[in-house]
């Protein structure tokens, strides 16, 4: 059978970017780097020009990324201030409350006044230029305001996702040494209320340090309240004046820090800094999304993640764009509200995640095809590897065959999108995410870290040999652990913990993660932490946690356990060590699958061998590989038997 290609529709014929423009520009940002970046930072406003484009060392021993280092800027000044001459009354933000009857726009001018306003009252919560102030928010513009708030005065702002739980949360306030939250009294998803502020007073518990929290009132729900400690955003905008100067910063100051999992250990801070970062999320929103005036741009995630950083607000903000965002859940109050949201407010580019696809595409053709998408002029996708069914709907049902998808495969720290189609520049493959962005050089290692050819098709383990502007800059307070993560794998090379292969025809296809990171409903967990959660549990002897195919959620979550010493394993057991590791880290890490087992499958030296337990929990009993080497190989029947998914 051949290979679907997909033509370039003659709607993008005038696009920006070509098949002709891509193949210069790319050659240019690799023979030429320094003179493509300089030119590239002139998109953005800077009190001083950088002069200095690159130093970059990915050597072990002396490991550095800076970029446009002696350039000066404020974040906030390029996403609002420099738009108002022309675009004042044009619309930023438009908001879509959880509940339809909701929602409003926010200009660039109303945009301008509220985050001064914001700044200002941070500065009177005590916040200055350096301070680390952790975000716990809604989907609402408020989210927004504030981290656009930080950025003004320099403060440096950590975005904890409103679905962690209060451990989870505290974790990250202790782990940067953060004074300040900014909460709501609640958030909305579903119709039902997050308890947002609650859950701060309940971090807060374990984070001592915490001086001041700041609460923005959305729902209008009794919350705990600290007096002396709290402080209402709708009582001190009151006191503060709208006029707040953007503070001058240099490139290379940090920006924001944005805690992700890896294989290992407790999650990470990325750390990314302010030129090269917005460079790479302004240039990539306007590339990726073949951008135009008048868009209106809707990236689906949620702010508390890298794709709502760069794709909710800093790359469309910064490109002038109209970027919308949305409070709730796809699918209330009924199957067709994403469709009613692209109808309603003439929606142009929808920037998505697989695992909402499928579950889209579960509800059938009709809450789609009954409402107007002929807005829609390209779609996206971001995550997961995206399976050729879901693609083919996405491409024939919601774009009506008319609307190019770019697959942009990129990470927490990467800053912006890597690798992805550009709709006017490439013929599309489904489930490719297709060519590097400018700048970016993809190549493959053997696991001997041999460097495979870069010709013909090939299969192996995903590296990149150079820098890009809006690569992370260190873990946040652990450089060592920077260097092991990502450049001591593979000498002088990024590893990005992804399995990939290019075809013969240069098209690269992510396979998914090779180290133990899970990717459930695209949300990023290592296994390490669900283990280590499951091991507080008083009942819990020993745990192991690996990923199986989902339909829905990609990878769900499959836990082996073994408890302790003489207890018989109950229904209720289950539930408990269920509800638990939800508690813990928060309903995104709920185990699906929890088998009780008397042993685990070790060497001899005491290590667990995953490889095995990942083939049980997928079912290839017969692929378990070689068993001898197990201290116990009986343990695996007892394994297969207790399996608990039908195959
Ligand atoms: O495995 C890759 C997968 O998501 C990982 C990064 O997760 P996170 O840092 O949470 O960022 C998600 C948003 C960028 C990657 O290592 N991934 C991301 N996009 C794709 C993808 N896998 C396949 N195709 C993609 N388009």
């Amino acid at each position: 059978m051949s290979e679907t290609v997909i033509g370039i529709p003659q709607s993008f014929a005038d696009a920006k970017i070509n098949a002709e423009r891509y193949a210069d520009m790319y050659a240019r940002s690799i023979n030429e780097p320094d003179a493509f970046w300089a030119d590239e930072a002139k998109r953005l406003d800077w009190y001083k020009e950088p002069t200095k484009i690159s130093d970059v060392s990915f050597a072990k021993d002396d490991l550095h990324i800076r970029w446009f280092e002696d350039g000066e800027l404020n974040v906030s000044y390029n996403c609002i201030d420099r738009h108002l001459p022309e675009r004042a009354g044009k619309v930023a933000l438009i908001w879509e409350g959880d509940n339809p009857a909701f929602h409003h726009s926010i200009t660039y001018a109303q945009l301008h006044n509220h985050v001064c306003r914001f700044a200002n009252e941070l500065k009177k919560i005590g916040v200055k230029k350096g301070d680390r102030v952790t975000l716990y928010m809604p989907m609402i513009p408020e989210a927004a305001y504030a981290m656009l708030a930080c950025t003004r005065i320099g403060a440096v702002h950590s975005v904890v996702f409103g679905g962690f739980s209060p451990d989870a949360l505290a974790g990250r306030i202790n782990d940067c040494q953060s004074e300040f939250v900014v909460t709501a009294d609640q958030g909305v998803r579903g119709n039902k209320g997050v308890p947002l502020k609650a859950n701060v007073d309940k971090a807060l518990e374990q984070a001592p340090d915490v001086k001041a929290v700041l609460c923005i009132r959305h729902t209008g729900a009794q919350v705990p309240w600290v007096e002396g400690r709290d402080f209402w955003h709708h009582d001190l905008a009151l006191e503060v004046d709208a006029k707040c100067e953007p503070e001058p910063m240099k490139a290379e100051d940090p920006l924001f820090i944005l805690y992700t999992s890896g294989s290992t250990g407790k999650p990470k801070g990325v750390l990314h800094t302010t030129g090269g970062y917005l460079v790479w999320a302004s240039m990539t929103h306007e590339y990726t999304f073949d951008h135009r005036e008048d868009d209106v741009f809707w990236c689906t995630a949620d702010v508390g993640w890298v794709t709502g950083h760069t794709y909710i607000v800093y790359g469309p903000l910064a490109n002038g764009a109209t970027s919308l965002m949305y409070e709730g859940v796809p699918t209330w109050p009924g199957p067709d509200r994403c469709w009613r949201i692209v109808a309603k407010h003439k929606v142009t580019t929808i920037y998505t995640a697989p695992t909402a696809i499928r579950a889209l595409m579960r509800e059938g053709d009709e809450p789609v095809s009954k409402h107007d998408r002929s807005s829609l002029r390209l779609l996206g996708s971001v995550g997961e590897p995206i399976n050729p069914e879901a693609w083919r709907w996405y491409h024939e049902v919601v774009g009506d065959k008319r609307c190019p998808i770019v697959d942009t495969w990129w990470q927490t720290e990467t800053g912006g999108h890597l690798i992805t189609p550009l709709p006017g520049a490439h013929e599309l493959k489904p489930g490719s995410a297709s060519f590097p962005m400018f700048g970016v050089q993809p190549a493959l290692v053997d696991t001997e870290g041999n460097l495979l050819p870069d010709e013909g098709a090939q299969e192996g383990n995903l590296v990149l040999l150079g820098s890009w502007p809006g690569q992370m800059r260190t873990v946040y307070g652990d450089h060592q652990r920077f260097v092991e993560t990502y450049f001591s794998t593979y000498e002088n090379m990024y590893f990005t913990g992804d399995g990939a292969r290019r075809d013969a025809d240069g098209y690269w296809w992510i396979t998914g993660r090779v180290d133990d990171v899970l990717n459930v409903s695209g949300h990023r967990l290592g296994t390490a932490e669900i283990e280590s959660a499951l091991v507080a549990h008083e009942l819990v002897a020993e745990a192991a946690v690996v990923g199986y195919p989902h339909d829905l959620k990609g990878q769900g979550i499959y836990c082996y356990v073994t408890l302790v010493a003489g207890l018989e394993p109950t229904e209720e057991t289950e539930k408990t060590l269920k509800a638990h590791v939800r508690q813990e880290i928060g309903p995104v890490a709920t185990p699906d699958v929890i088998q009780f087992s008397p042993g685990l499958p070790k060497t001899r030296s005491g290590k667990i061998m995953r490889r095995i337990l990942r083939k049980i929990a997928e079912g290839e009993y017969d692929k378990l590989g070689d068993i001898s080497t197990l201290a116990d190989p009986g343990v695996v029947e007892d394994l297969i038997e207790g399996h608990k998914i039908s195959t």
